[in-house]
């Protein structure tokens, strides 16, 4: 690939980018260049930010950052996936935003190989389509992306609305996935143990801890602190606490468990099958519904452990009765605000 790297740097300021910014009457190119400082507002396994995106003429490709993987806690690379499915959808957005309209090919050239190991072969390729207004809801989504933030701490008991929790389903399924739900005291129990014995299972090896530890020292402004599943490692803490995975003061004060039963909402994020377009369109759905949730005032938080051990999430898929759930998912009202991560400077490469 000829290309022209663009220097990595940490971005303090990425959260500051601006809409008031958008070049609208320059090329093409820094039109698209401006909204990828949107994608990168996206969530992501540790804050890896695993992505990274080629610039050519009118169209954008997005990558997999393979030296960005979790070999150990993601080794399927579905994670990876799913936050590169979210900037995406963020970007998406944006450009939708600023009135631009947008043909999108997932996995487009799937056929020169696998883009988890392949850096040559994209994971997506968006290309302006001509011009569109942006309707009321979208434009909500894209206010959202700035307010958005995971959310670490115990939520709001207040149940959250069957019409906020139609609506949050519907957003998955125009994504090609669906959204369940647990809300009932029993079915929260159950996961809450299903997370705890994924938390103790991951935690108990060395190469999990390593990797975690190995994370929290490159990116130490970037990655918060683990939670809620690491909250409840009970006989495993011990491993924990020297990699600081309980600094996070939102956790402080609250007892295992509470995190997962005094949540409103427990949404499954899933789709019918298993495979990395699956997980593209489950990113691109899972960033399109908490992205709807925190338009509404409800913030999210993620419980990845269970999904990265295939016994743990055969569990999830039984509890739920439905195949193949792909990430879990905490919603509820919060006290106070969460604070933004460190991010890394929009990163793009321009093709010759
Ligand atoms: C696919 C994926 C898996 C995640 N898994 C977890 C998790 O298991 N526990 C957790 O506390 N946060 C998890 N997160 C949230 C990240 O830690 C968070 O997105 C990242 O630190 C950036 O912070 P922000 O979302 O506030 O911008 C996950 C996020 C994504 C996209």
């Amino acid at each position: 690939m000829d290309t022209i790297p663009i220097p990595f740097r940490f971005d303090a300021d990425a959260w500051s980018v601006d809409e008031r910014d958008f070049p609208a009457a320059s090329s093409t190119a820094e039109r698209l260049q401006f909204c990828l400082n949107y994608a990168v507002l996206a969530p992501s396994c540790y804050n890896t930010q695993p992505w990274f995106f080629r610039l050519t003429g009118d169209a954008l490709e997005l990558f997999a950052d393979r030296s960005r993987r979790l070999p150990v806690g993601d080794a399927e690379g579905r994670s990876l996936v799913l936050a590169c499915g979210a900037a995406l959808f963020n970007l998406r957005c944006a450009l939708r935003y600023f009135g631009l309209r947008t043909k999108v090919t997932l996995l487009p050239w799937l056929r020169e190989g696998d883009p988890l190991s392949n850096s040559e072969v994209p994971l997506a390729r968006v290309q302006i389509d001509g011009a569109e207004s942006c309707a009321a809801p979208e434009r909500a989504l894209f206010q959202a992306i700035k307010r958005r933030r995971t959310y670490l701490g115990a939520f709001d008991p207040a149940p959250i609305s069957q019409k906020l929790i139609d609506a949050m389903q519907e957003q998955a399924r125009r994504e090609g996935a669906w959204l369940g739900i647990l809300e009932d005291v029993e079915a929260k129990a159950q996961l809450s143990s299903i997370v705890a014995q994924a938390d103790r299972k991951q935690f108990s090896e060395r190469r999990f801890r390593a990797e975690l530890a190995k994370w929290r020292r490159r990116g130490a402004p970037l990655m918060p602190a683990m939670a809620p599943g690491a909250l409840q490692l009970g006989p495993h803490g011990e491993f924990a606490e020297p990699f600081g995975i309980f600094l996070d003061p939102m956790l402080s004060g609250h007892e295992p468990r509470d995190l997962i039963e005094e949540t409103p909402l427990i949404g499954v994020l899933g789709a019918d099958n298993d495979t990395p377009l699956d997980w593209l369109r489950s990113g691109q759905a899972l960033q399109r519904t908490v992205l709807w949730a925190r338009a509404a005032g409800v913030w999210a938080s993620y419980l990845s452990q269970p999904m990265a051990l295939p016994d743990a999430r055969l569990e999830v898929a039984y509890l739920l009765d439905r195949n193949y759930p792909i990430m879990l998912v905490r919603f509820g009202r919060v006290p106070e605000p969460a604070p933004s991560r460190l991010l890394r400077a929009a990163r793009y490469i321009v093709g010759r």
